[in-house]
Order: C-alpha cells, then sequence, then structure tokens
C-alpha cells in the first residue's frame, strides 16, 4: 500500500473488487489484499469510471460538485491506497510480494495430518470447503502476520504461493488478509491495526445499478413474527437469544437452566407467592424459559397456571410440543393489543423479546429541540407525534439526552404499561432484553430483521409512571452466572461453517452457549478441539457465541399490595 503518496495521472480500475450491500450501505472488498471500504453508491460510480485507463483529473472534473462539496481527487486518491485504482500497467498480482499474509479473523478449518480443509459460510451464502493440499498446508502456517510474502517465495513454489493467496483471500473465501505492518507492530497497540484486518463480509453481493434496501427508519416487526416458518431455525441460526444458549443446565449457572435460574432468583428475592402462581410469559420463542420455569415452580410446591401470549403460530405451535404435559396454555396474538384481566398474574415475564416491539424514529427538530443536543421540548410539537407524543408526555420520559435522530420504543413503552394493567398486586415482572440503564436504543444491523438496543431507564420510568416500584440488573447478575468461565465465541458465519465442518465428522452441533469442555465431550470420539481453527475462547460476560451477556439487563417490577 502507498500510503500518503499522491495517486499518477492515470489510474484504471482494479481487477480483483468485488461490491456487497446491506441496509443501504455499500462495501467494496478488494479480492487480493482483503482490505474492505464502506462507502456510498455514487463513489462506486466514480471508481466504475476507471473501467478503461483514464486521466484522473478529467473524471474528476467530470464528478466536481457531486460529492456534497468534497473534491473528488480526496476519493482517487483513497482508491489509490488501497490497490482500487491502480497504473494501467501495474501487475496487479506481483503487488502482495511485498506483503505480509495474515490469517483472518472466524476462519473455520480443520487439520487432518499435513492437509488442512477450510469451511466458509458467509452470511447467506451456501457452506463450501476448500482443500489445501500439503504444500500448500505448509504455506497456511506459515501465514503468521510476520513473514512478508517475498520472504516465503524463497522457500515455496512462487506461483503455487500467488495462487493460493488470491484463492484465500478471495471475499469468497476470506480466510487470508494483507498487511504492510507485522502483528507485532500492532500487539500492544491493537487500536492502530487496521480495521480490515478483523473484518468480514457477510453481506450479500450487490452490483452498481442493482437496487438497493433502504436504511431502516421505524421499526414495525409483527409481519417479520407473523411470519417465522421454521421455528427451530428461527433461533439456531438468525436470532439467538441468551436464554436459548442456557437452555440446557449450564456449568456457568451451577448446572442450572435458564428458566430455573430465573425462578431461584426470583424466589430468593421473596417474590414468588407461597401456594398457587399465575404466571405470562409474553413472546415465548420455542418455549425452553416456560417449560423450565414451570417445572421449576412445581418442583417448590406451587400450583402454577402458566399462560403465554404469543404472536408468531410457528412459534405457539413449537412451545405448546415442548411444554405438552404441563399446565401452559399458549394464546396466539400480538400483546400489544391481547385483552387480558386486569390485575390477575402474579408473575409475568418477558425474556428478550422487547426489542423486537415496533420503535419510532424521531428528530430533536420534530418536537422543537435544537439537533446539537440544545433546546427544549415544545409541548404543541411533541403533540404533533401522535401516540409517541403522548407517551412521552404521559409517562415522563425524559428527551432533553436524545441524540439526533433518536428513537423512541413505543412498543416497550405500551407493553409496560400493560404489564403494569396485568400484573395482581404484590406481583412481579421481568423484562429482560440487550440494552443499558441510560443509552438510548442502538439499531442492530446484522440481524435479517432490524433489531433495537432497549433503554431501560425509559421503560422504569414508565413503569413508576404507572405505579410500580422497580429497578434494573445485569440479567448475569440477576442469575448468578459464573462470570469467569471461557465460553466460545463465533459470529453467525462462524457458527455456521463450524456446524458443517462438525456434520463431515458426523457431529450435529446445536446451539449452545459451549464452555471447552461442553465442545469437546460434543465432539468426543469423532473430532479432537485441537485439530479445530479457529476456536476462540472468551469470558463467558464478555462473549458467548454472538452475544455479549454483560449487555444484556433486567427490569424488575412489582405492583405494591395496595393495602
Ligand atoms: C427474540 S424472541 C425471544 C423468545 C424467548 N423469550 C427467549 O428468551 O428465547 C421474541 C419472541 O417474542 C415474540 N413476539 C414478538 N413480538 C410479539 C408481540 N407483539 N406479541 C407477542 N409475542 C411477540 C416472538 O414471536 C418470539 O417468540
Amino acid at each position: 500500500m502507498t500510503m500518503g503518496t499522491a495517486s499518477p495521472e492515470v489510474l484504471r480500475r482494479s481487477r480483483h473488487l468485488s461490491t456487497f450491500a446491506h441496509q443501504g450501505a455499500v462495501y467494496l472488498y478488494h479480492d487480493l489484499y482483503g482490505y474492505l471500504l464502506q462507502m456510498s453508491p455514487d463513489l462506486l460510480g466514480l471508481l466504475d469510471s476507471f473501467e478503461e485507463p483514464q486521466q484522473a483529473v478529467q473524471v474528476c472534473t467530470r464528478y466536481a460538485g457531486s460529492f456534497e462539496g468534497q473534491p473528488p481527487q480526496q476519493f482517487v486518491d483513497i482508491f489509490y491506497q488501497h490497490a482500487c485504482l491502480i497504473e494501467p500497467e501495474d501487475d496487479e498480482v506481483a503487488g502482495i510480494w511485498p506483503m505480509i499474509a495474515f490469517k483472518a479473523k472466524w476462519n473455520v478449518w480443520r487439520r487432518k495430518g499435513d492437509r488442512v480443509i477450510l469451511w466458509t459460510a458467509w452470511g447467506e451464502r451456501p457452506v463450501k470447503t476448500i482443500e489445501l493440499d500439503a504444500a500448500e498446508t505448509a504455506m497456511w502456517d506459515a501465514f503468521d502476520g510476520e513473514i512478508r510474502l517475498n520472504e516465503l517465495r524463497a522457500k515455496h513454489d512462487a506461483k503455487k504461493l500467488a495462487a493460493l493467496v488470491q484463492r484465500l483471500a478471495h471475499s469468497d473465501v476470506q480466510a487470508v488478509k494483507l498487511s504492510a505492518f507485522p502483528a507485532s507492530m500492532y500487539a500492544k497497540r491493537p487500536a492502530m491495526a487496521p480495521r480490515y484486518l478483523g473484518s468480514t463480509m457477510p453481506y450479500r453481493s450487490w452490483k452498481p445499478g442493482e437496487p438497493l434496501e433502504t436504511p431502516t427508519k421505524d421499526v414495525v416487526t409483527e409481519d417479520y413474527y407473523h411470519n417465522v416458518a421454521d421455528a427451530d431455525a428461527q433461533f439456531d441460526h438468525r436470532e439467538t437469544t441468551l436464554s436459548h444458549l442456557f437452555r440446557e443446565p449450564h456449568p456457568a449457572l451451577a448446572n442450572r437452566t435458564y428458566g430455573a435460574a430465573l425462578i431461584d432468583a426470583l424466589a430468593a428475592q421473596g417474590r414468588l407467592p407461597t401456594r398457587t402462581v399465575r404466571v405470562l410469559e409474553i413472546g415465548a420463542g420455542l418455549g425452553f424459559v416456560a417449560r423450565a420455569a414451570c417445572e421449576a415452580l412445581i418442583a417448590r410446591g406451587l400450583e402454577v397456571t402458566y399462560t403465554i401470549q404469543e404472536i408468531a403460530p410457528a412459534l405457539a405451535a413449537a412451545q405448546r410440543k415442548r411444554t405438552a404435559g404441563l399446565p401452559v396454555t399458549v394464546v396466539e396474538g400480538d400483546a400489544l393489543t391481547a385483552e387480558l384481566t386486569a390485575d390477575s398474574f402474579d408473575l409475568i415475564i418477558a425474556n428478550e423479546m422487547v426489542g423486537d416491539l415496533p420503535a419510532e424514529q424521531h428528530s430533536r427538530v420534530d418536537v422543537g429541540m435544537e439537533a446539537d443536543g440544545s433546546g427544549e421540548v415544545d409541548e404543541a410539537k411533541l403533540a404533533t407525534l401522535g401516540r409517541a407524543g403522548e407517551l412521552v408526555k404521559d409517562l415522563g420520559i425524559p428527551l432533553f439526552d436524545a441524540p439526533e435522530p433518536f428513537y423512541l420504543l413505543t412498543g416497550a413503552l405500551e407493553l409496560t404499561i400493560r404489564i403494569a394493567r396485568w400484573l395482581a398486586p404484590d406481583g412481579t415482572a421481568v423484562v429482560t432484553e440487550f440494552g443499558d440503564r441510560a443509552a438510548w436504543p442502538k439499531l442492530s444491523s446484522h440481524l435479517d430483521h432490524p433489531e433495537l438496543s432497549t433503554h431501560f431507564g425509559h421503560l422504569l420510568t414508565a413503569a413508576r409512571a404507572k405505579g410500580l416500584t422497580g429497578s434494573i440488573e445485569f440479567v448475569i447478575d440477576l442469575l448468578d452466572m459464573d462470570r469467569t468461565l471461557q465460553g466460545l465465541a463465533t459470529t453467525r458465519s462462524h457458527f455456521r461453517a463450524l456446524r458443517a465442518l462438525c456434520a463431515d465428522a458426523g457431529v450435529e452441533l446445536p446451539k449452545l452457549g459451549y464452555t471447552p469442555d461442553l465442545l469437546a465431550a460434543r465432539l468426543a470420539g469423532k473430532l479432537e478441539l485441537a485439530d479445530i481453527g479457529e476456536l476462540r475462547w472468551d469470558k463467558i460476560e464478555d462473549r458467548l457465541m454472538g452475544l455479549v451477556p454483560h449487555e444484556f439487563k433486567a427490569l424488575i417490577v412489582r405492583k405494591p399490595s395496595g393495602n
């Protein structure tokens, strides 16, 4: 990479570029180096003008004024620095020799004797295997983030080495990234390592001119849940919940399941009645929490009636199956319109579902404040937001610290109001989700449907406005989780590839919160942990599979007994 060098006069587009898109953003992937650039579609237009060699000045003149006042030359320089624009006579592949090969993050491979097989499963793309022969495996083993390809060329067949780097650096595989600087340079300064070295591209391939999704504004999810077709796939591949990872007894929960640990926590806080308990669970997924919680309550000698309010017919069917034989009734329908009796539940559980409820995006300016963070809400303008404005006013949701634009969790606030109505005097509700006490909702774009983090402070404010008392806790503290255990860290694509590798060895790998022991037990007799790459282990509280457990919070509220 020729950092900081002014670009030459005549340039052409590299022949090794792939383009991808997600949620309205466009990405350029350099298939020789692994560089990853996010950009607007019009910048790709600029790049594509160099399909044939062009005078950069002429192209820039044509594009003058196209990029909100930014000079096109500045982008030409960035493209040149990232070898996306090159000199017409350049031998592109020869450009790799001064570089250093890094094994990329989130690779999956298996070693068999002197050979390695790689598995890839990027995003929704089909699973693919790449078999290396013995000579290529020796090269793969030498990709240590330190040695330059120039030096490796002296020890290995140069043609074969160049072909291997091209094969493995390509966006189809993403097993290798090239860097001008060695890993040791970043060892003590990880923040200085360029982002592309640790990034992957799981999004769908996109060509300029094809339609782009529009970025999410308001979040509307009812249709998404109505249309869940395959209940198990929903949780195993698409969206994993923390409770799903702990649906089997787990060492971090003293060999209890999530549902059982939740009931123990509520009992320890003196929140369970003594003889009969009427439970409402809202949005129960595959029914694992329902089954475990119901069994734990029965084991405590309580007489249980357990109602599930569930919007997705396919999940309601899974819940009925999973809780067969237990005193569980599944009611189908939207919790935001359901007619349930007031004051009728001793315990309400809404586990990791409020993030799926509708939310609205608004501008500070719409409610009379300034975009820069100053100003005050103008009540008349707030009223123009309709129901969202009413919620803010009636519940006393403070907007002064809202970012620009901001998300209002209208669905979660409505649900909190309903929970306050449905709770029996002295009853408790637990609402868990990914989010924070005081952070405004942020949109996760990596799922196949938009999902927002939860502003728990707003939910507690709403609960208090409706007469409940309560607090916000870390879910891992509530469940008394052993934070120090090691857990497997994955991404969706990494886990899909790992699962394919295991299937090839005759092992079925369900999505669970694996510790090294749990994974070794699952693979026993078929695969050795040491033969699989790359397994990343992290402290369970920081990362488990694709989740960050310490980011999950619980709103725990109680309705006063009324006497
Ligand atoms: C992310 S899943 C969580 C499932 C389960 N509680 C768990 O811990 O794994 C969200 C659940 O809420 C349900 N859901 C989403 N919106 C709902 C609504 N408006 N009313 C009732 N259920 C809803 C979904 O169908 C799904 O069962």
